[in-house]
């Protein structure tokens, strides 16, 4: 399958949230109550750091490190943290310029604890008061620079209104080559399923899968094309069982896992997944393919720390 034909002229635009990840890698989970140190003894702070987080902005970073520049749309607090996010989407070579900034509200941050012993990832979010992206911020974005426009699945009534724009634009350049639209199906909500059918591509999160009662990646798969467009595809990532994916009617095809020696960091290894399945499915290559070398990458980066090590 390509969903594009030839080499797309316009670039990624990844729509979604922004935050400030403040990770500590802890070598166990602590226990409550427990003070957790870099000397103490029965669990160690091994390492700590601030990263930029969110998922479409996590998508933005692996698309940046893979070469694609691409762009950001959403919302960010005009707080002192600003310029920490601002220069690190420099340094990956994401363009901003649809970031829209908002006075008077504080930054959504995450408190992300990594265990080394097992490899999970906790993670405690707040947003305070930072709005969510407006349609009529969206409408400023100049649609004929894009290619591709995913979406992460929240501010579901916005975003509805914002694909359908996307689709109406579409509809109305017949000439040139439609923008492929794909949405991430990840929070265990019960009104993300109105943007499956809108969109070409779904990635279904295996949270989403469990949060619906899906028992593996082909019930996933069988269950989400029921409400999709009878072309579209429908991508389950699946932890350590890799992925599986299908296009309409065609057979499904699938990815195994690529597991590192040691597992380190698994925050962000599904929004990894997404942006090298993106990436490679823009470079012309099959399903099969673009699934296999999302699950490489997401491989490679639970295997280090952060992002940086996989230049
Ligand atoms: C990882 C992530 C983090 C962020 C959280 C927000 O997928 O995007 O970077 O803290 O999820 O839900």
């Amino acid at each position: 399958m390509s969903l594009l034909k030839g080499r797309p002229n316009g670039h990624i635009l990844c729509v979604g949230h922004l935050c400030v990840d403040i990770i500590s890698l802890c070598s166990t989970y602590p226990e409550e109550d427990q003070k957790v140190g870099t000397t103490t003894r029965r669990n160690r702070c091994i390492d700590q750091r601030w990263q930029r987080g969110g998922n479409a902005a996590n998508n933005c970073t692996v698309l940046g490190l893979l070469g694609s520049k691409p762009y950001f749309c959403g919302t960010i607090a005009a707080s002192h943290e600003r310029s920490f996010i601002m220069d690190d989407f420099a340094k990956y070579d994401v363009n901003t310029e649809y970031a829209v900034v908002h006075e008077g509200c504080e930054c959504p941050a995450s408190c992300v604890i990594l265990s080394e012993a097992t490899g999970s990832r906790t993670i405690i979010h707040c947003n305070k008061d930072l709005p969510e992206l407006a349609v009529d911020e969206f409408k400023k974005v100049n649609l004929s620079n894009f290619s591709w426009i995913h979406f992460e699945g929240r501010n579901v009534s916005n975003i509805r209104e914002i694909i359908e724009l996307v689709r109406e634009y579409n509809s109305s350049h017949s000439e040139s080559q439609p923008i492929i639209i794909s949405v991430e199906i990840e929070k265990a909500k019960p009104e993300v399923e109105v943007l499956v059918p809108l969109a070409d591509v779904i990635f279904v999160a295996r949270d989403y899968a469990a949060y619906k009662g899906y028992t593996s990646m082909d019930d996933a798969i069988a269950n989400i094309q029921l409400l999709a467009m009878p072309e579209a595809t429908v991508i389950c990532p699946w932890g350590e069982m890799g992925a599986s994916a299908c296009t309409g009617k065609k057979a499904i095809v699938r990815s195994p896992v690529f597991s590192p020696p040691k597992v380190i960091d698994t925050l962000g290894a599904g929004d990894t997944f997404i942006a090298a399945t993106i990436y490679s499915l823009f470079e012309g290559k099959s399903l099969q393919e673009s699934i296999r070398f999302g699950c490489k990458i997401a491989g490679a980066k639970v295997g280090v720390r952060g992002w940086e090590p996989l230049r």
